[in-house]
């Protein structure tokens, strides 16, 4: 397995341009299901996720062609409709296949993605809401079972606005005959782009954005060219990062509303950060204040940035407390960061860090996507040399993170699995 060493304490300073929003680009690629026409999706990350997504859609029938961040999605024939559970196990966005297939099939078979390190992650959501719209639910050697002799349009309130289940209702309602409300609904920025992407197909949506969303359920879809949305949690990232090691960069080809409760607490905690229309300045003032977040569905503070907030608070001149709101089991870099020599008390959903003047080098392990990126924030913030080994958790949400660290400054380097 490939791990990084990173020499820390090195300021930061350049220019990176920011990749297209993984979790934008994944709905939308598993919205060509709906459609026997070409797909064209530009702004694509190179990811593992994208890859296995890509994957799944082939092993559904689909042809595609993915190169320099543009899918290609050839028209297909005949689709399956069972995804099977070596793909859904690598990746949980699997889930997404099911609403496409279903409205377009009437039949899905998914497996049950099981939990992850951050947490049970159960879908029943969406499921409930499938039910809703007609589907009956079976649930077969772990795989649940979806089939439906006539769909129809429904009003359904989600009991908590769960992003994938908002996506997945949106792509299967698209095709419904009839009017569904979707109320409750998750409004992160990736839905917007989800729906303008389904309206290029044809599909007829209101309301995205907001917590009620309204469906008129068309024929038939057509194909799409689409440019997905900034990565607003790689953005959110690198910023965080800068504030931690020092020094000031640039982030191009972002979007600044799109990360207002960040850029908040960034400038709370004494950075200083100027914002354009597609770009982001931030400079780090040193240590930092002490600043308390609580994560919350959007607008609020992302859960996905809370691991690399929690590095930048473990340097801050005092005591601050970190609230999870989403996720019950997303501290598992809380034990990687102390072994930095980060002093941070659990209990319950709350973490309380105490800052130190300054964190040091060590081997730590990422183990997931998010806490990987809140080590790599913290090495490169440390006195001396930190190996982050499990680098394929941080290689399915940013895209060349080390080429993009190395080109402002920071001494990152990646050591193949091969070389010892
Ligand atoms: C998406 C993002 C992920 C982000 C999360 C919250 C993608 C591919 N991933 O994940 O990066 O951290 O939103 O912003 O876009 N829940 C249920 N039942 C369900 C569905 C969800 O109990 O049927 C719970 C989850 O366990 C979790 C919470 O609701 O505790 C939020 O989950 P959800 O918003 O669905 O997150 P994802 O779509 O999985």
């Amino acid at each position: 397995m490939d791990k990084f060493i990173i020499e820390g304490g090195r300021p930061l300073k350049g220019t990176i341009r920011i990749s297209g929003s993984k979790n934008a680009a994944l709905p939308i690629l598993m919205s060509s299901l709906l459609t026997r026409e070409k797909c064209v999706i530009s702004n694509v990350p190179e990811l593992r996720d994208i890859r296995t997504t890509h994957q799944l859609l082939k092993y559904l029938g689909k042809k595609c062609d993915f190169s320099r961040n543009v899918s290609v999605i050839l028209p297909d024939r005949k689709l399956r409709t069972d995804t099977p559970y070596d793909l859904v196990k690598q990746m949980r966005a699997s889930v997404l296949a099911v609403g496409p297939l279903l409205a377009r099939f009437h039949r899905v078979r998914v497996s049950l993605p099981g939990g992850c390190a951050i947490g049970v992650r159960p879908i029943d959501i969406h499921i409930e809401a499938f039910k809703k719209l007609g589907a009956r639910i079976y649930y077969r050697q772990g795989d649940v079972i979806m089939t439906a002799a006539r769909l129809k349009g429904a009003r359904i309130r989600f009991k908590f606005p769960s992003v994938g289940a908002t996506e997945n209702l949106m792509m299967c309602a698209v095709l419904v005959p009839g009017t569904t409300v979707l109320e409750n609904c998750a409004m992160e920025p990736e839905i917007p782009d989800l729906a303008q992407g389904l309206k290029g197909m044809g599909a007829v949506i209101k309301g995205e954005g907001t917590r009620t969303i309204k469906i008129c359920g068309v024929r038939s879809l057509r194909g799409i060219m689409h440019n997905v949305i900034p990565d607003r949690i790689e953005t959110g990232t690198y910023m965080i990062a800068c504030a931690a090691a020092g020094g000031e960069i640039l982030l191009k080809g972002t979007a600044p509303g799109r990360l207002k409760s960040l850029v908040r607490a960034l400038r709370n905690a004494g950075a200083r950060i100027r914002t354009g229309e597609n770009q982001i300045f931030v400079k780090s003032a040193g240590r930092p204040s002490p600043v308390g977040v609580v994560t919350g569905p959007y607008p609020g503070f992302p859960t996905d940035l809370q691991g690399p907030w929690m590095s930048l608070m473990c340097i801050a001149r005092g005591k601050s407390r970190i609230c999870e709101k989403i996720f019950e089991n997303r501290f598992i870099h809380v034990p990687e960061l102390a072994r930095m020599g980060a002093h941070i008390a659990v209990s319950g959903n709350t973490a309380v860090v105490e800052g130190v003047r300054q964190l040091s080098g060590a081997p730590v392990m990422a183990s997931d996507i998010r806490a990987g990126a809140a080590l790599v924030a913290a090495a490169l913030a440390a006195k001396g040399r930190s190996e982050i080994r499990r680098v394929y958790h941080i290689d399915r949400g940013y895209e060349k993170i080390e080429g993009k660290l190395k080109s402002v400054g920071a001494n990152i380097k990646r050591v193949r699995r091969d070389v010892v």
